[in-house]
C-alpha cells in the first residue's frame, strides 16, 4: 500500500489528489547488534535507502508532486545536492510533469546524476553553491511558472513526517533518542512534526558536518540551512568532522551490512560523539543508499585484486 493511502487521514490528500506513487515508505527498521554493543544501547537503523529512488526524499516528493499535479502545474523545480533531484525527476515523470533540476557545480554524486538524467529531467549545473541554486529555484517558484519541490514546500514535510509514524509502529514504542543527518534541516522538522502529531517527544539529535561547505558528504554540503531556526528549536545539534563521518559510514557497512551514502552515516557519528544513556532505545536514520555515491568507497576500501581463475591462486589471495 502506498504511503499516501496508508496515512491518508493524516496527509493533505483529498478526493481530487492524483495517486503519484512509486511504492515509497514502509522501509525496514533493523536491529544493529554490533553497534548496540559498542554504544551500550539498543540501536535500530531506519533504512531509508530502501525507498524507490534510494532516499527518504520520496516520502515528501510523492505528496508534493501529487499536490502540484492536483493544482494544475506543468513543471516542478528544485535545487539539490542530488537526492531531491533524483526523487523530483522520478515522481515528475510518474505524474507526467516536467522537472527542472538545479545542481551545484561539481558537488553531486554520480548515481544521483544518473537517476535524474535517466528520468528525463532538465538538468542544469549552476555555477555556484547549493544556497545560490536554491535561491534561484525559490524565485522561479514565486514567479508561478514552476512549483518548488524543495522542502520549503510544506507538502514535502507532510510526507516525510510519516517516517516518525513508522518508527513508532515498528518499535511498538517511542524511541528515547532519534539521530539523523542535518543538512538544510527539513527532515529534522518533519520527524519533529510526525512525533508531535503522535504526542511523542523523543530526543532528536541532528548531526551536521563540521565543514558544512566542504564536507566529503556531498548530500549535506549546505552552508546555510534553510530550516535552521525551526530545526534547532526541535533538536539538539551535534557537529562531527569528516573523519568521524567516514568511519561511521565504513562501520555501518562492515559491522551491520548496510551500505548507505556517506552523509547518511552522520547519525551514527553523532551517537558516537554524544553517547546515549545506557540501555536506552535509539533509532539512527540512514537517509540514502550507498549506490548513490559509488566513487566514495575509494576512501574506505581497496579495489578488487586481480587473480587467475585457479582455485589455489584464489585461496592464496583471499586471506
Ligand atoms: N541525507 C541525505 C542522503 C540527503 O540527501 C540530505 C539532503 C540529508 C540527509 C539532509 O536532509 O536537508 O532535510 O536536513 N539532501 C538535499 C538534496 C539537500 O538536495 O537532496 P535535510
Amino acid at each position: 500500500m502506498s504511503l499516501v493511502s496508508r496515512y491518508r487521514d493524516r496527509l493533505p490528500i483529498g478526493p481530487a489528489t492524483p495517486d503519484v506513487s512509486l511504492g515509497e515508505g514502509g522501509t525496514p527498521l533493523l536491529r544493529a547488534p554490533r553497534l548496540s554493543e559498542e554504544l551500550g544501547c539498543e540501536l535500530w537503523l531506519k533504512w531509508e535507502g530502501a525507498n524507490p529512488t534510494g532516499s527518504f526524499k520520496d516520502r515528501g516528493m510523492t505528496v508534493a508532486v501529487a499536490k502540484a499535479a492536483e493544482d494544475g502545474a506543468d513543471a516542478v523545480v528544485c535545487a539539490s545536492t542530488g537526492n531531491t533531484s533524483a526523487s523530483a525527476a522520478a515522481y515528475a515523470a510518474r505524474a507526467g510533469l516536467r522537472a527542472v533540476v538545479l545542481l551545484p557545480a561539481g558537488g553531486v554524486a554520480l548515481g544521483k546524476l544518473a537517476q535524474a538524467r535517466a528520468t528525463g529531467a532538465s538538468l542544469l549545473e549552476v555555477q555556484g553553491s547549493f544556497d545560490e541554486a536554491l535561491e534561484a529555484a525559490r524565485e522561479l517558484g514565486r514567479r508561478g511558472t514552476h512549483v518548488l519541490v524543495n522542502s520549503l514546500n510544506p507538502h514535502r514535510l507532510e510526507g516525510q513526517k510519516t517516517a516518525a509514524f513508522e518508527v513508532v509502529e515498528q518499535l511498538g514504542a517511542t524511541p528515547d533518542v532519534l539521530a539523523l543527518p542535518y543538512g538544510g534541516g527539513g527532515n529534522t522538522r518533519a520527524y519533529a512534526l510526525g512525533f508531535a502529531e503522535l504526542g511523542a517527544s523523543p530526543q532528536l539529535l541532528a548531526v551536521q558536518a563540521a565543514s558544512r561547505d566542504r564536507t566529503a558528504a556531498t548530500a549535506i554540503r549546505i552552508a546555510t540551512p534553510a530550516h535552521r531556526d525551526q530545526a534547532e528549536a526541535a533538536a539538539d545539534v551535534v557537529t562531527v568532522d569528516d573523519d568521524a563521518l567516514l568511519a561511521a559510514w565504513r562501520d555501518l557497512a562492515r559491522l551491520e551490512g548496510l551500505f548507505c551514502e556517506p552523509a547518511s552515516a552522520a547519525g551514527l557519528a553523532g551517537l558516537r560523539a554524544r553517547r546515549p544513556a545506557p540501555a536506552s532505545r535509539v533509532v539512527c536514520v540512514l537517509t540514502g543508499h550507498g549506490l548513490k555515491d559509488p566513487a566514495a568507497v575509494d576512501a574506505t576500501a581497496p579495489p578488487p585484486v586481480p587473480v587467475a581463475p585457479d582455485p589455489d591462486a584464489i585461496a592464496a589471495a583471499a586471506r
